[in-house]
């Protein structure tokens, strides 16, 4: 996160101080560096510049207008899988041309706005879905963009419950009734193969997958004789959450992109999240009380799992910094915990942690993917405030729920 810096032992985002910031504005609240995702944004651009691929950000792992739209103004298309996320990208400024849209269970509201609006491509996921997109599109007079979703049934080394490239995953199409699904697209009038699309998983570390599921495509390519326009790539790019874990090497998937994309003269797409958002944000928390356990302290701040979940959902690791060193440590063990009324309520524990009190702050790193985007009201808690640093400026970017709304019957 070259964007948070320590200076003078006080935490940094770009030139504003954190410490200022948790000062002037009530805790928790998510805290993002503009200039963390142009660098993500053109490091992205820069690892697959041969092939000049589209890039749809997948709006589910942050959906903030503001950021939609800075990723927009990048050059960013949209990767949505809800109405509302649609609604959201095309209010950002995002052009229909550049949202492609997934998911196993698109409703007929759903589909109809995208038809609608004509939007680069719907990946489908069933054939009732292909049959169900066919009739509406008939009933619209529109002739349809569309991708098959292939479930390459590959194993991905990620937490089980992001995987999403098995069989037994309840993600696309097999190889099997892609091939039968494509004939039978013939027939459905209203509609035009654009494309196929593939996503494994989320934070995967290893190239090897991506090289697997390339080659099932190029197979089904030969096998359909069918020229697709677009091959969609999907995301799932890991970062590192821990100092030690090992980054993906992007260099030699790309080049294997770079021959498949001239072989089958097509335009490249991908969707990444994670690695476009993940390390972007913060969430600045305070130190509400600091408890002695049995054989550890418990250091409880005011930021609970229905604000940042995924320590609570997948066990996830998440840096916890303080937003002032100091060389003082406290002797033994302490465990960061929040203060839902849940034993999942915790996010890290740690050896000789430095020295905190009460009210000092701390920072959760990398919670920019799939960070706010799960929060939730649990506890009959408001949703945060989102904050967005761009060099020496602040701006809120969501403003803190309020608790009257929320509590009115
Ligand atoms: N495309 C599709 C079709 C997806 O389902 C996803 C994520 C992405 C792209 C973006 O993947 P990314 O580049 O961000 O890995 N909540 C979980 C992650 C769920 C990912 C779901 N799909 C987490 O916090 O780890």
């Amino acid at each position: 996160m070259s964007s948070f810096k320590y200076k003078q032992k006080k935490l940094f985002v770009e030139n504003i101080s954190v410490f200022n910031l948790a000062k002037r504005n009530r805790t928790p609240f998510y805290l993002y560096s503009g200039l963390q995702i142009k660098e993500n944004y053109s490091n992205f651009i820069k690892n697959f510049k041969n092939i000049n691929p589209l890039i749809c950000f997948s709006v589910k792992s942050n959906s903030n207008p503001y950021i939609l739209r800075f990723l927009g103004k990048l050059g960013s298309g949209a990767d949505v899988v809800s109405y509302g996320e649609l609604l959201k990208a095309l209010k950002s400024g995002i052009k229909p041309n550049k949202i492609v849209f997934s998911g196993i269970g698109k409703s007929e509201e759903e589909l109809k706005l995208a038809i609608k609006k004509k939007i680069l491509l719907i990946n489908i996921e069933s054939e009732s879905e292909a049959l169900l997109i066919n009739k509406i599109s008939k009933k619209m007079n529109k002739n349809t963009s569309i991708g098959l979703r292939l479930n390459p049934d590959i194993s991905v080394k990620t937490h089980r419950k992001i995987s999403t490239g098995k069989a037994e995953d309840k993600f696309g199409l097999s190889k099997k009734d892609i091939l039968s699904l494509c004939k039978k697209i013939n027939n459905m009038k209203n509609l035009r193969l654009n494309a196929l699309s593939v996503h494994i998983g989320s934070q995967i570390l290893s190239d090897n997958p991506y090289k697997k599921s390339l080659k099932i495509i190029a197979d089904i390519i030969k096998k359909t004789k069918i020229k697709f326009k677009f091959i969609d790539l999907g995301g799932g790019f890991g970062i590192s959450y821990r100092k030690k874990e090992k980054k993906i090497k992007l260099k030699n998937y790309s080049n294997l992109v770079n021959n498949f994309k001239k072989k089958f003269n097509c335009k490249i797409i991908f969707e990444p999240g994670r690695s476009i958002i993940g390390n972007t944000g913060i969430l600045v928390s305070k130190v509400q009380y600091i408890k002695k356990g049995r054989n550890k302290s418990f250091i409880i701040l005011d930021a609970g799992m229905n604000d940042f979940m995924r320590p609570a959902l997948y066990d996830a690791f998440h840096n916890i910094i303080p937003i002032t060193k100091t060389n003082k440590k406290i002797k033994g063990s302490v465990e960061f915990v929040g203060p839902i009324c849940e034993t999942t309520c915790k996010f890290g524990r740690y050896k000789n942690y430095q020295r905190l009190n009460e009210n000092n702050y701390v920072a959760i790193s990398n919670v920019g993917a799939y960070g706010f985007v799960l929060s939730s009201n649990y506890n009959t808690r408001p949703l945060l405030a989102e904050i967005f640093v761009r060099k020496n400026k602040n701006k809120t970017i969501r403003k803190r729920q309020n608790l009257l709304e929320l509590i009115k019957v």
